[in-house]
């Protein structure tokens, strides 16, 4: 090569280094010129660098130099690039005036939250969790419980049968009998769960709901237990104020039998009245032989109450189906 076919050669990759500096705009993507000087750097440089070596002697200093001025722009092409890369990283993707998105927020459901409070209170009271299947036998779900044999709640139009002797449970009752079976008294559960019966969906009624049971069977328990316990749990949950009361009622599985009402305002403009919230009563002693106990040696005390209701009570709630139509503009208001 003559020392004129070197300078050209120099001056062009000087003009391209150039002209892709010039060409760079707000839209060029910085790390694409970046590769691209990198590209005529390691490639066009490199091989002048090499040809340097080609030249005769005396033209050799003349190259050098401009070999020199070419690297030593090229270089600060690379680092303008840089710079410019450094300066709008972090800020190109941001834009100050996009609306913020929304954030959703998981929450449990009302009925869930009503349940896990009920739990925590009783847990202080000294009750553990206790559970069974929801495809039940009918000796657990009504015999065990002294239904007698020909009781209206057994017939089709109430249980959902799943074969000749299978059923899906009615209540949480059933819990009672299998954990005495399990656990030697001093029994104290809390047995949650869902329950199925043949009902329509109406304001106060759903086919499939969660019940809550209580269980309380030791050595001379009481009826006094019974109230204590369920009006201190109706304090804490209620608060202090709210007027509780009991009255009589019948379940097969208890003697006596009685339910809890509670004064509440459902908001719907009718003010105060009593809402029953639970079944409870004496644990019949049929209940404790069918599980095996000496019912003259093992007294106690159960309940069964609707969290879904208890719910309704206590946030203000008319309609049940409102619980389970999955709006989550009424939902949503329970997120904590
Ligand atoms: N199992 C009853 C029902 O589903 C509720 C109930 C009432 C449970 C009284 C009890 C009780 O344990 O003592 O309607």
């Amino acid at each position: 090569m003559i020392l004129s076919d070197y300078l050209a050669q120099a001056d062009a990759l000087a003009q391209a280094c150039r002209a892709l500096l010039d060409g760079l705009d707000p839209a060029t993507r910085l790390d694409v010129a970046k590769g691209q000087l990198n590209a005529l750097k390691d490639e066009r440089l490199a091989e002048l660098q090499g040809a340097l070596r080609a030249l005769p002697a005396e033209d050799r200093r003349g190259a050098g130099g401009a070999f020199n001025s070419l690297k030593t722009a090229l270089q600060d092409a690379l680092d303008a690039v840089g710079a410019r890369q450094a300066a709008t990283s972090g800020t190109a993707s941001v834009d100050g005036t996009m609306p913020a998105r929304r954030s959703w927020r998981g929450s449990l459901h009302p009925v869930t939250l009503v349940i896990d409070e009920i739990c925590e209170i009783f847990r202080e009271l000294g009750f553990t969790i206790a559970l069974g299947p929801e495809a039940e036998t009918e000796w657990y779900n009504f015999g065990a419980l002294n239904f007698p044999a020909d009781h209206p709640a057994m017939e089709l139009h109430d249980t959902l049968y799943l074969g000749d002797d299978t059923l899906l449970r009615t209540h949480t009752s059933p819990v009672q009998v299998r954990t005495l079976q399990r656990f030697a008294p001093p029994v104290r559960v809390l047995a949650p769960g869902q329950v199925y019966r043949r009902d329509f969906f109406d304001a106060t009624h759903a086919p499939a709901f969660m019940q809550l049971e209580g269980l309380a069977i030791d050595e001379g328990v009481s009826f006094v237990d019974l109230k204590a316990t369920l009006a201190e749990f109706a304090r804490r949950f209620y608060g202090a104020s709210r007027r509780v009361r009991f009255g009589p009622s019948y379940f097969p599985f208890v003697e006596p039998g009685a339910q809890m009402d509670v004064e509440v305002d459902l908001g719907d403009g009718k003010g105060l009245r009593w809402v029953e919230i639970l079944g409870c009563g004496m644990v019949h002693p049929n209940v404790i032989e069918a599980a095996g106990l000496d019912s003259e040696k093992y007294t106690g005390w159960a309940f069964g109450m609707g969290p879904a209701r208890i719910a309704m009570s206590r946030y203000g709630v008319n309609d049940i189906r409102t619980l389970y139509d999955s709006d989550v503009r009424f939902l949503e208001q329970f997120a904590r």
